[in-house]
């Protein structure tokens, strides 16, 4: 699940380029039992298999002997909601650990003890915490300096002045007969500049008027 997002395009080069080191675990490896079970029964008779805390806390405290890190993030459709800001700020951090478990089943111990923060990527429940880690760590590793060519380019992104992004375009001016329009084909930076919050408003104001509130 997640060897190919990993292994390809803007975080593969940025590993490669020693911006950033992302290690997978997996949890197999740190249980006791011989079938490498990692989950159980519940107590109380639940329908359903619940994560146990063993071989998480085996992994968490391997790690933790090997550096420090600033936050055990478990992903989870009930954690706080992930957004630009969290992204912004979280990839300030030095070392993550990115726990992705089934939010139901896991042996709620883990949460209470062994979290520092849980995250949602929004109002849904997916099968598991590894997509939503994927999507964090995306969006985090863009942010870091160098990652992505153009250094202005994070920066202008739609949310991060909470503002869709404005209309781009490239060659030809015209396809099909649409056109580019004109005022970006004029090199008139300064009403470039305009025309581009003007947009960025518009848009702003029809598709996401919560973002102005
Ligand atoms: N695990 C399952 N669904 C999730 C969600 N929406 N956000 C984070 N983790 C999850």
């Amino acid at each position: 699940m997640f060897e190919s997002p990993l292994n390809c395009s803007i975080l593969k080069r940025a590993c490669d380029k020693g911006l950033a080191e992302i290690h997978v675990h997996n949890l197999r490896d740190y249980t006791l039992n011989k079938h490498r079970k990692v989950d159980d029964y519940p107590f109380g008779g639940e329908a359903g298999m619940v994560m146990g805390i063993q071989p998480i806390d085996a992994c968490i405290s391997a790690l933790k002997a090997e550096r420090d890190y600033d936050e055990v993030i478990f992903m989870t459709p009930d954690g706080e909601r992930f957004d630009q800001p969290m992204a912004n700020s979280l990839s300030l951090l030095d070392n993550i650990i990115i726990l992705c478990g089934h939010y139901k089943g896991i042996d709620y111990r883990v949460r209470e003890h062994l979290i520092t923060r849980e995250i949602s990527i929004g109002d849904y429940v997916l099968t598991g915490g590894e997509l939503p880690a994927l999507c964090v760590t995306d969006a985090l590793v863009r942010l870091i300096p160098g990652v992505i060519g153009d250094e202005q380019s994070a920066l202008s992104d739609s949310f991060q002045d909470n503002l869709l992004a404005p209309p781009v375009y490239t060659r030809p001016a015209e396809y099909n007969g649409w056109r580019v329009p004109d005022i970006l084909l004029s090199g008139h930076e300064a009403k470039i500049a305009e025309w581009r919050y003007d947009q960025a408003m518009e848009r702003t104001r029809r598709l996401r008027p919560d973002l102005l509130e």
